[in-house]
């Protein structure tokens, strides 16, 4: 049984990669519904939790339906950081989760996400200070290291678990890759070869199949794996993994049918939760995912990424269904 401090997650847990503006509680509760053993909220800026902005605010919703859930941070500020925890505390996660990975220039170059990396030290005063403040369990989710030359994770895997994280995720690139080349996991593995580290390490990186998470699970001996872009608009890929995972047998895809419902529930919930217009602005990155590979679908796709209409997108989602659903094209 994995645990994250005494909160279990099964044998081999799958969680969900945050991801801004993708992992909302629209989108989490797709993932939920297929299997997802654990989740995180999108990165919520400190700076921005402290000053009560809305926008920051919003994002520390989290439901009973999506236990167990982190609420996860980035920041670079000791004092900011700490009130910021004071604030996730409140909010009563499973899990408050800090960002040490994120390579997007305008949270880098403030020192914060994966600009830490070039700070071990900082790195670690940052992470005692939140773990001595929150009576709650506090992960970390970071990279390699900033670059080639300074792959520095196994060091910071006995350090942060020295001063008393409970988990880390470490997704196989450094802040220089980006999202470039293919994610490397050796060192993951190496890690996981370490006998002083005792908390869970879960992989990140690339995993966008059922048989490619067997295969690195055994490798790697991770204790779950995370898994990010491959979940956006394929929510199904939670419960294809787990299935193989049981039985050695890849699940048929999901149908146009079920792609159509879910697509209808996404837009649903973005409604209910961000409101008409913005729920139906946020929801349009999302479609191009949820048919991708129906030939022709890009007539429909221009309406569903233009329209502002509610009922007119429910009247297109059915549409798609009606044409695709009993086709040859059912089957990708
Ligand atoms: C659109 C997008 C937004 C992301 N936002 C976050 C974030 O808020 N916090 C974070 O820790 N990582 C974030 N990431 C990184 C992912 O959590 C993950 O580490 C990365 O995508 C690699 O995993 P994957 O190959 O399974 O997608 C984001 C990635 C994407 C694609």
């Amino acid at each position: 049984m994995v645990k994250i401090a005494n909160i279990e997650l099964g044998e081999f847990p799958l969680l969900l990669a945050p991801m801004e503006d993708v992992s909302d509680p629209p989108f989490r509760a797709l993932c939920k519904a297929q299997g997802c053993d654990m989740m995180y909220t999108e990165f919520i800026s400190v700076e921005g939790l402290i000053r009560d902005a809305d926008k920051s605010v919003a994002k520390l919703d989290i439901y009973d339906y999506e236990r167990p859930i982190g609420i996860q941070i980035f920041g670079a500020n000791l004092d900011s950081m700490v009130q910021a925890a004071d604030i996730v505390t409140e909010a009563n996660p499973e899990v408050l989760d800090i960002n040490f990975g994120c390579p997007v220039k305008k949270v880098v170059c403030k020192g914060a996400g994966a600009g830490i990396l070039q700070d071990i030290p900082k790195m670690v005063e940052l992470t005692k200070a939140i773990v001595d403040r929150t009576h709650l369990p506090v992960t970390v989710k970071t990279r390699l290291g900033w670059d080639d030359n300074s792959k520095y994770i196994e060091e910071v895997a006995e350090r942060l678990q020295d001063i008393g994280i409970k988990a880390l995720s470490i997704h196989g690139r450094t802040r220089k890759q980006m999202y470039k080349g293919e994610a490397d996991w050796s060192l993951i593995g190496k890690i996981k070869d370490n006998p002083r580290i005792k908390i869970p390490i879960f992989g990140n990186g690339d995993i966008d199949s059922p048989q490619k998470a067997a295969a690195y699970r055994d490798r790697y001996g991770v204790d779950g794996i995370m898994i990010g872009r491959a979940a956006i608009g394929y929510p199904w890929i939670f419960r294809e993994v787990k299935h193989y995972f049981a039985t050695g047998q890849l699940l048929d895809p999901p149908t146009v049918e079920e792609r159509v419902a879910a697509a209808r529930e996404h837009l649903e919930r973005s409604i209910d939760w961000k409101g008409e217009t913005l729920g139906i602005l946020e929801m349009r990155r999302h479609y191009t995912n949820y048919f991708r590979g129906l030939p022709n679908i890009k007539q429909y796709r221009k309406v569903l990424v233009s329209e502002f209409d509610k009922d007119a997108l429910y009247g297109t989602l059915e549409e798609i269904g009606e044409v695709y659903g009993n086709s040859a094209a059912a089957v990708l």
